[in-house]
C-alpha cells in the first residue's frame, strides 16, 4: 500500500480530487467508483470548483456508488442518492443516467445482481474511491463480512449506526440494513483510493495497514490489492 500524508485535511481533500480530475482528463471515459460520508464532501466540492473554473467534463464518465441503505426511495434527503446528486451529479455535466447508485427498495436480491451485471457491462471500475469506518468497513462490509462477497444486502452493525447518526435527525432513523457492493466487488477495482482523517480513525488505519488481514478489519483485505493509494493526514497516521 502506498501512502500519501497531508498536514491538512483540505490539502488532503484537494489531493485526492486532483487525482480523480487527472484520471478523467486522461481518460475521460473513466468508470470512476464513488463513496459517500463525510470524508469525501470536500474531494467532491474541490471537482465541482475545477468543473466550473477550468471546465473539466464528465459527459462520457460512468460512475458507481458504493452502497445505499436499504428502505430509503432514492429521492428521500438521508439516501446515498440523494446525497450524490446534492453533492456532486447536480453540478457537474454529467448525464445522470451514467451515475449508478444501489437501489434500496423494490427487489432487494434481484438489484444486487444487475448492480454487478451493470459494473461488468461498463467494463468494471479503473478507480474507486473509499473511505473506512471506524470499525474497519469499507463501503458497508460489516467485521465479519467475506472476503469473496460480491454486491450484496448488509445487516449494519450498532457502532454503525451511530457514527452514521450524524446525518440523521435521530437514532431511529437511521436503516439498519444496506446495500453494498462486497469486498470482491471493491478488490476488482483496477486502483483504489482511500481517504482518511482525524484522530478517531488512527487506531483502524493502523490495523489496516499493520495488522493482519483478516475480516475483523474489512479494510485490511487491500493489503492483496496491487494497486492501492491511501491519502491520510497527520492525526490519522499517528499510530504507524
Ligand atoms: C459510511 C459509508 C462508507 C464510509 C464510511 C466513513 O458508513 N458507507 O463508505 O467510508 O461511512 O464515513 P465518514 O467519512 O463519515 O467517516
Amino acid at each position: 500500500m502506498q501512502i500519501k500524508q497531508f498536514d491538512s485535511v483540505n490539502e488532503l481533500t484537494t489531493a485526492v480530487a486532483k487525482e480523480i480530475i487527472e484520471s478523467v482528463k486522461a481518460n475521460p471515459k473513466l468508470v470512476l467508483g464513488l463513496s459517500t460520508g463525510s470524508s469525501p464532501i470536500g474531494v467532491y466540492s474541490a471537482m465541482v470548483r475545477d468543473h466550473k473554473e477550468n471546465g473539466t467534463s464528465y459527459k462520457e464518465v460512468t460512475t458507481f456508488n458504493l452502497d445505499e441503505y436499504v428502505g430509503l426511495e432514492p429521492s428521500d434527503v438521508n439516501s446515498y442518492r440523494h446525497f450524490m446528486n446534492e453533492q456532486l451529479f447536480d453540478h457537474i455535466d454529467i448525464p445522470k443516467e451514467q451515475t449508478h447508485v444501489p437501489m434500496g427498495i423494490g427487489d432487494l436480491v434481484d438489484n444486487c445482481k444487475k448492480y454487478e451485471e451493470k459494473i461488468r457491462a461498463a467494463g468494471g471500475i479503473q478507480l474507486q474511491l473509499l473511505g473506512i469506518g471506524t470499525n474497519g468497513h469499507i463501503a458497508f462490509n460489516e467485521p465479519g463480512a467475506s472476503f469473496d462477497s460480491l454486491t450484496h444486502i448488509e445487516q449494519l452493525t450498532e457502532d454503525t449506526v451511530s457514527a452514521n447518526v450524524k446525518f440523521f435527525k435521530s437514532e431511529d432513523q437511521v436503516p439498519r440494513q444496506a446495500i453494498t457492493m462486497g469486498i470482491q466487488s471493491i478488490l476488482n477495482c483496477r486502483r483504489i483510493i482511500l481517504m482518511a482523517y482525524g484522530a478517531k480513525k488512527a487506531k483502524v488505519v493502523k490495523e489496516m495497514v499493520e495488522g493482519p488481514i483478516s475480516p475483523a478489519v474489512p479494510a485490511s483485505v487491500l493489503q492483496k490489492h496491487g494497486d492501492v493509494t491511501l491519502f491520510l493526514d497527520n492525526e490519522s497516521t499517528a499510530l504507524l
